[in-house]
């Protein structure tokens, strides 16, 4: 008989859960270039996503896929280093495990970081902004399918995605710090390709003011599971149409590079809350 989501959720937990003594309350889901964080670690135990049971492995240069147990400033973390992104293929399914994995665990909140491209004119490459809400533009929702109702609601709620609480805490914790952080809507794409620049002129009217292809299938998963959120974009790099230059992942991860001090030090201010 093959096991149901809800005993391959068990599993994966219990296999994770028997690695260490850490008890998450805070999970962590890094976008690119970002993975640095984990360096902010102590007592670290990881497990590479190939020895979780069903867990997904990640392909994309750049991305490793491990999953990292610790502390940040003694608050219990686990951090998914490496995510899953549905242009890699994924289904929905799978992109949505880890998540569920996490709140079995017993994480309470979830921080999700990423590297965008800015749409809001008045951005900036090297910007931090707080995500304030998402456009769902994948295509798809995690969420189809029969409903497990031990996992969450038929019809999840999405009025306060990013939590209003955690956004406080993000916007007073940058202020203490003197970092500026900008806020916006975070328009979630399937990609691969970048957008054309058409494209970026619609989500700017739509209401977008950074553009990504991650983030938006983890945030309702979690929701779903009742976890608290909130999300980080770095804008890596202005989207198409924008400068009269070319888009390249290579430009993405060295912006990544030169903000991850800033970064850094946001994110270890924020945990303890
Ligand atoms: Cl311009 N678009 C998308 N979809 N993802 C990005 C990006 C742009 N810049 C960084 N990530």
């Amino acid at each position: 008989m093959t096991a149901t989501q809800g005993q391959k959720i068990q599993e994966a937990a219990a296999y994770i859960a028997g690695k260490g003594g850490v008890k998450p309350e805070v999970g962590l889901i890094l976008g690119s270039g970002l993975g640095v964080l984990a360096d902010l670690l102590t007592g670290t135990v990881s497990i590479p996503y190939h020895e979780i049971p069903h867990f997904p492995v990640s392909t994309v240069e750049g991305h490793d896929g491990e999953l990292l147990l610790g502390f940040i400033q003694e608050r219990p973390v686990v951090m998914m280093k490496g995510r899953f992104h549905m242009y890699e293929g994924y289904g929905p399914e799978l992109t949505a495990f880890p998540v569920r994995v996490m709140k079995q665990l017993g994480v309470q909140s979830l921080l999700v970081t990423n590297a965008a491209g800015g749409v809001n004119m008045d951005f900036e490459p090297g910007n931090l902004m707080l995500i304030t809400d998402h456009l769902n533009m994948t295509g798809v929702n995690p969420l189809t399918g029969p409903n497990d109702q031990s996992l969450g609601v038929r019809f999840p709620d999405m009025s306060e995605a990013y939590s209003r609480r955690l956004r406080r805490l993000a916007l007073s914790t940058a202020e203490q710090r003197g970092i500026s952080l900008q806020q916006g809507v975070y328009a979630g794409l399937l990609g691969p390709t970048y957008e054309t620049p058409a494209e970026i002129r619609m989500l700017r009217t739509l209401g977008a003011d950074a553009v990504g292809m991650s983030t938006v299938s983890e945030v309702i998963v979690a929701r779903h599971a009742g976890l608290e959120v909130l999300g980080i974009s770095c804008i890596s790099n202005m989207a198409a149409g924008i400068l009269d230059q070319p888009l390249s992942h290579d430009e993405v991860m060295e912006t990544a590079e030169m903000v991850r001090e800033t970064f850094l030090d946001l994110v270890t201010a924020i945990i303890p809350g």
